[in-house]
């Protein structure tokens, strides 16, 4: 059996190396992605390939996938599969693998860093000494403990981020459409409606998904019904919040701080390039602009989306897919989506 790993980055091939394969399988490592090869550089493998290794950055497509010739399963080291085509696999009897809950306690680790960054002025106390001044007066922080902190989303990472604020002696209040019984049995929060979170939290940290109803959540007429001097932190996605309200908010001092690592339109700070952008639309160019605004305010941290980057997290996403791709070839059961 041969498997083809592409976007390879150097902790995967630290992991391969430390995993080699095993009698009777054979490994294929390519950093590029899948799209970034053409024929001269991949055709060799169109015939002898059993299993493609790929993360997000490959779009395993139909017409891509059909150039291998004897594919029987495709694992992604990621959760989700929205780049590959699952009609095809379907229809091909290609098992599609991908791993399920590697890192919910590294983004809710992350987001809590995001927190005590904001909170305590670390990020920017920091930036400044590296400028030559002190100024310890304008450093000045507050303490979590005995603070009310108000979860949105009480899913895998949600739950984890209130056992992680209740531990620092925060009040925790959370809100879920599926409010979960056994987190508030624990003692850990207790469940209440939006608008008690609006009125009474101190820190609001959101762990929903982005979904159509929850498109800008977090917007001028929900900040608004919030605390003055509210922190608002999000490690979900950047379109659970309207952009241009939270900017206007943050220079208001109405919220105090905000820790991002996600934004609407991301990809225009992350790739630093506008070619990613569908076109030059009205909404893009404003985005380009509050981005670019937000990052310079002093009251803001934003990171590139690397909430669920740990290298634990990797490592558990490479355990999980490498299990299923030997599971498979070993004849068990795999759970599949295709
Ligand atoms: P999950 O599906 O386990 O939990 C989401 C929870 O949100 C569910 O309990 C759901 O009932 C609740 N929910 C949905 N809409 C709601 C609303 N309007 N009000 C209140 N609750 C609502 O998801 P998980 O794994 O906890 O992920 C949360 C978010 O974190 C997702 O947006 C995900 O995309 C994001 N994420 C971000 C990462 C990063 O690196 N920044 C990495 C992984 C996930």
């Amino acid at each position: 059996m041969q498997i083809l790993f592409c976007d390879v980055d150097d902790l995967t091939k630290q992991y391969l190396s430390e995993h080699p394969a095993p009698n009777g399988v054979s490994y294929v490592i390519c950093e590029k992605s899948l799209n970034d090869m053409d024929d001269d550089e991949l055709g060799k493998y169109y015939d002898t390939t059993d299993i493609i290794s790929t993360f997000v950055y490959s779009r395993l497509t139909g017409e891509l996938l059909s150039k291998f010739k004897n594919l029987k399963m495709v694992s992604t080291r990621s959760t989700g599969y929205n780049n590959v085509d699952l009609d095809y696999c379907r229809a091909h009897n290609i098992k599609v693998a991908n791993v399920v809950g590697y890192g919910e306690i590294t983004v809710a680790e992350f987001a809590v860093g995001l927190l005590l960054n904001l909170t305590r002025n670390i990020e920017f106390s920091h930036q400044k000494l590296n400028r030559g001044i002190v100024n310890v007066d304008q450093d000045i922080g507050i303490d979590l403990h005995g603070k009310t902190v108000g979860v949105i989303g009480t899913g895998a990472i949600g739950r984890h981020f209130a056992r992680l604020v209740h531990a620092f002696g925060c009040k925790v209040l959370a809100y879920d459409l599926y409010p979960n019984q056994a987190l508030a049995d624990e003692g850990t929060c207790e469940y209440t409606d939006v608008e008690t979170i609006y009125k009474n939290a101190d820190i609001i940290s959101i762990h929903c998904p982005a979904t159509k109803e929850n498109y800008h959540m977090i917007n001028k007429d929900t900040i608004a019904k919030m605390k003055d001097g509210v922190y608002i932190i999000n490690t979900a996605r950047g379109d659970l919040i309207d952009t241009v309200a939270l900017y206007n908010a943050l220079v208001s001092k109405k919220v105090k701080g905000a820790g991002l690592d996600v934004l609407e339109y991301e990809d225009i700070i992350l790739k630093n390039t506008v070619e990613s952008a569908p076109e030059q639309s009205k909404e893009y160019i404003l985005y380009s602009l509050i981005n670019q605004k937000l990052l310079q305010l002093n009251n803001v941290i934003v990171t590139p989306h690397i909430a669920f980057n740990s290298i634990d997290a990797n490592y558990r996403i490479l355990n999980t897919s490498m299990q299923h791709m030997m599971d498979f070839i070993d004849g068990k059961e795999i759970r599949s989506v295709a």
